[in-house]
């Protein structure tokens, strides 16, 4: 090829190659990485999107310049012509994606390897999936509906589902684990930002799937041992309001004494009303089987799809806690 040609093609590339790396920078694309495992992620990322527009930019230099110099003129029907293989062209394009495709991978083991490692201390919390919320268990015993973690230490996370599969993905983390039920699954994170992230599932689970969120609230590590040691959100408010969050139960239901806004279920402020209509003795009892039996009675307008582990799940004595607690907000507005 002609020295000319070449410039013209590497001025093609240039061009192409400046236009999407400004696409690929100039908008932004990714969630800001609040930990160490994203971070790592994002250079995977960033790694593979060098390489692309590298390749993109030199194939649309090529595309551009062979459309323009060599195509038919109006009346010319002629065929072109004849074309054999070219050995040492092959080879070179052949050898060069190869090298570049086991680079990514090379580098994609590195980040998986260092992301799996959560040191000789890790912060352990249980996370424990059901249709349709997350709960979070601490190593002292205490469980809350949002997760709370420190900054810069590293935190495994021990992922289970009650029901169905449920997928746990906070998106400036970066990592996505799926939830089984009877299956421990892991991931490590290492928080770097402080900040509140939200927690979304990402597997198709019911009905309640798009509502079943919570959020991660990073604070610094002094902030964090006073949370835990004071465990601040459970003692706050009324017993039976500790038991609604921590089944998650505000991912389904409206409760405005709870903040819970949920439109899965029926709206729990009116509960009064609705058990005078259903009829099925007194308030209390028409809550507590609408808890362990909801199949029982379904409110009209909504189905039978609230979980029905409920009674075994809440020891009876904070089922009772649960239902004064419901009857108490719903008698009161
Ligand atoms: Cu749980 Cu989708």
């Amino acid at each position: 090829m002609r020295r000319g040609s070449i410039i013209q093609i590497g001025a093609i590339a240039l061009v192409a190659g400046a236009i999407t790396t400004a696409v690929a920078t100039l908008i932004p694309w990714m969630p800001v990485a609040a930990g160490e495992e994203a971070t790592r992620i994002h250079f995977v990322y960033w790694f593979a999107t060098v390489i692309s527009i590298v390749v993109f930019s030199i194939v649309i230099a090529v595309l551009i310049f062979a459309v323009w110099k060599f195509r038919a003129g109006p009346d010319d029907d002629s065929d072109g012509p004849p074309i054999h293989g070219h050995t040492k062209l092959e080879i070179v394009w052949t050898a060069i994606p190869a090298v570049l495709v086991t680079s990514i991978a090379i580098v994609s083991a590195i980040v998986l390897a260092q992301n799996s490692r959560a040191g000789s201390d890790p912060l352990n919390v249980k996370v424990t999936a059901q249709q349709f919320a997350w709960t979070f268990t601490y190593p002292n015993g205490k469980t809350y509906g949002s997760l709370m973690l420190p900054k810069g230490r590293h935190t495994r996370l021990d992922i289970i589902s009650k029901d169905v599969i449920h997928s746990f993905w906070v998106p400036q983390l970066s990592q996505k684990q799926d939830a089984l039920a009877g299956q421990h699954n892991f991931i490590v994170i290492t928080p770097t930002r402080t900040g509140t992230f939200p927690i979304v599932c990402t597997e198709l689970c019911g009905v309640g799937h798009a509502l079943m969120r919570s959020h991660v609230t990073i604070v610094e590590p002094a902030k964090f041992n006073a949370w835990l040691k004071g465990g601040a959100q459970a003692a706050a408010g009324p017993p039976g309001l500790a038991v609604f969050q921590q089944n998650g139960c505000g991912s389904c239901h409206t409760l405005a004494s709870a903040n819970a806004t949920g439109k899965v279920g029926p709206d729990l402020d009116n509960l009064k009303a609705e058990a005078a209509k259903a009829n099925r003795g007194s308030l209390e009892a028409f809550i507590k089987e609408s808890i362990v039996k909801p199949e029982a009675y379904i409110q009209p307008g909504f189905s039978d799809v609230m979980p029905h582990i409920f009674g075994t799940q809440i020891p009876s004595d904070k089922l009772d806690q649960l239902v004064q607690y419901l009857a108490a907000g719903s008698k009161s507005s």
